[in-house]
Parts: structure tokens; sequence; C-alpha cells
């Protein structure tokens, strides 16, 4: 197993059932949702937190039906943010195409939103596990808490790493823990296991986001199928930024806080070379791939597996992705 395709390949039957009740639970009697939900569902993404799923489910050996139905209620969640997170940030394209937002408008994509959340709660409930609901009711909740505070962020350069990582831990790190948590949950693994894989995906969630926030200066429309300098546009202070901020001096650190300051993306070339000559995105990765090993490190206590062999790869493709 070398990449992204091989795990797909190693979890294909999963992963098409998947597929298909993601299709199936969309549907609606409002036309325009199903509309706007088979766009941008359709649109493919990667499907990466459905996949932590059924990983773990199978690693802590499930032999149930409930795992597919997991993973789409995390997908549902997870799209159900995009939808939200790309109004707030005035995103104009994701998966490749015009956002929902840039199609149908504001309103609708809130409202939308709104059903894909609402339809993962009519679905989290149907295998009756308590502990699994209350995981996905916190998770979301999360999410919500670290997109306010991240807009309370906004245009703040004097934003510390902690705060930083306050943001990504709850906006996207606790819902890889809940998919690779309720994995194990399924699976009845004891509590040791269940917690390693928790904090699995914690740390993968995190490494997850600190790649993309360097990607966003780095990548490009056609690798990410999102516009890239979307986070300096927004006046988000990502570690990239936070990190240059504290090692330059003079005209330099004064752009970079204007920049912040005003959310101001007009100097964003000046702003990639200055990032580019302390070597923010240097720092910015190493901090990636200890995140990255701490998710490794976690999964000592999983039995060996083809499966856990993937979660274990999936560590090492986080910080080499780049879409
Ligand atoms: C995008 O997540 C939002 C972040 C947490 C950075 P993904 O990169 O997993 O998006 P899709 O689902 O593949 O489109
Ligand atoms: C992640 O943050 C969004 C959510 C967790 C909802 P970003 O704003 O960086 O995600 P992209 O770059 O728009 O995909
Ligand atoms: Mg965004
Ligand atoms: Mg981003």
């Amino acid at each position: 197993m070398k990449n992204f395709n091989d795990i797909r390949i190693l979890l294909k039957d999963d992963l098409e059932k998947t597929d298909l009740l993601l299709a199936n639970r969309l549907s609606s009697n409002v036309a325009l949702i199903n509309q706007m939900s088979s766009y941008i569902i359709g649109a493919g993404g990667k499907r990466l937190r459905p996949l932590l799923v059924l990983l773990c489910a199978r690693a802590t050996d499930y032999q149930g039906e409930h795992h597919r139905l997991m993973a789409v209620v995390i997908e549902l969640i997870h799209t159900a943010t995009l939808l939200h997170d790309d109004i707030v940030d005035e995103s104009a394209t994701r998966r490749g195409q015009d956002t929902a937002n840039e199609v149908w408008g504001n309103a609708a994509s809130v409202l939308v939103g709104d059903f894909l959340y609402s339809r993962s709660f009519e679905m989290m409930v149907e295998p009756g596990s308590m502990r699994i609901m209350q995981i996905l009711s916190k998770a979301t909740n999360s999410i919500a808490e670290g997109e306010v505070l991240q807009l309370l962020n906004c245009q703040n350069s004097e934003l510390t790493e902690d705060q930083y990582y306050q943001v990504i831990e709850r906006k996207t790190a606790v819902l890889f823990q809940a998919a690779t948590q309720i994995g194990g949950i399924l699976s009845e693994a004891d509590d040791i296991q269940e917690q390693a894989l928790k904090k699995y995906g914690l740390h993968l969630g995190n490494a997850f986001q600190i790649i993309d926030d360097v990607l966003d200066y780095e990548s490009d429309f056609e690798s990410m199928g999102k516009e890239v300098g979307d986070d300096l546009a927004e006046g988000k202070t990502t570690l990239p930024m936070i990190f240059a901020l504290a090692n330059t001096t003079g005209a330099d650190n004064t752009l970079l806080k204007d920049a912040i300051n005003n959310a101001d993306n007009s100097k964003i070339t000046q702003v990639i070379k200055i990032l580019q000559s302390v070597d923010a995105f240097g720092y910015t990765r190493e901090q990636a791939q200890k995140s990255a090993e701490l998710a490794k490190d976690a999964l000592v206590d999983i039995p060996s597996s083809a499966y856990k062999d993937a979660l274990i790869l999936l560590c090492s493709l986080s910080l080499q992705r780049k879409s």
C-alpha cells in the first residue's frame, strides 16, 4: 500500500456502498434541496472522514452493518460545514466547481447546510447508541465554536499559536476524532483501543488542517479544487503567518501586519515571498509532521492488519497531499 488509491481499493466494497447510501439518504420532497445537495456531494471530495470510520471499524474487527451509516453521517456533517464555511469565507469555488453560495446564493446555502445537519441527526439515532449520539452532537457543536472563534480571531495579527490550535482542533480535528472513535465504539473495542483511535483522529485532524493552511498559500485551484489565498483575504492568521509575524522585523513585518489587520490580499505575492524568506512553510510543515507522528504513535495498541497499515499510511499522506 503506497497511496490513497490503494487504501480505497482495500475498502472498495464498503466505499461503493457508502456512496450509494449517501446519495439515497439525501432525498427530499423539496426539489431545490435535492438539486443543491447532489451538486455538492456529487462533486466528490476525498471522502476522507467516511474512510476513517470504515478503516477504524475494520481495524477493530467490526462485523456489523452500521459503519457505512456512520460514515455517511460524518460526511453529511462535514458537507454541511463546508456549505456554511464557504459563505463565511466568501469562497467562490469548492471541489473543482463554483460553490453553492456562488450558484444559489447565501440564503439557500445556509438552509441546505441546515438540512444536511438535520438529516445527519435523523440518521445518527439509528444504531441506538447513546454514546455515538453524544460524540456526534458534541463534535457538531465544537465545529460551530471553532468557526465562531475563528471569525472573532480574524484581522488579528497578535494571534498566538495556542489560539490557532484552539480553532483548528475545534473546527476540524474534533470531527476526525469522532470518526475514528466511532469506528471503535461500533466494534465494541476495549477502552484502550477506543482511546487509541480517538487520539489518532485528533492528531491526524490537526495535521490535516495545518497542511490545508500551508496549501492555502502554496497550492493552486487546479490541485485543490478551491481557490487559494482565501485565508489572507479573510484576514485569517494561520500558522505560517503567525510564525512569519514573529520572525520578521521592519518593513516586512509591517507589510504582514497590514495585510492581516486589513484583510487585504492585494500584496499576496510579496506576502508569500516574506513567508518563504523566513521558512514559515517549512516550520509549519514540521508542526504538521509532529501531529502526524503523534497520530501514528497512538496506534500502538491497535492490532496489526491491512486496515491499521492504511491508518498509518494516512499519516504520511496527509503531509504529502496536494489536494
Ligand atoms: C476541507 O476538507 C475542509 C478542511 C477541514 C480543510 P477536505 O479537504 O476533506 O474536503 P473534501 O471533502 O475533500 O472536499
Ligand atoms: C476548514 O477550514 C473548514 C471547516 C472545518 C468547516 P477552511 O476554511 O480552511 O477550509 P477550506 O480551506 O475552506 O476548505
Ligand atoms: Mg474556508
Ligand atoms: Mg483552508
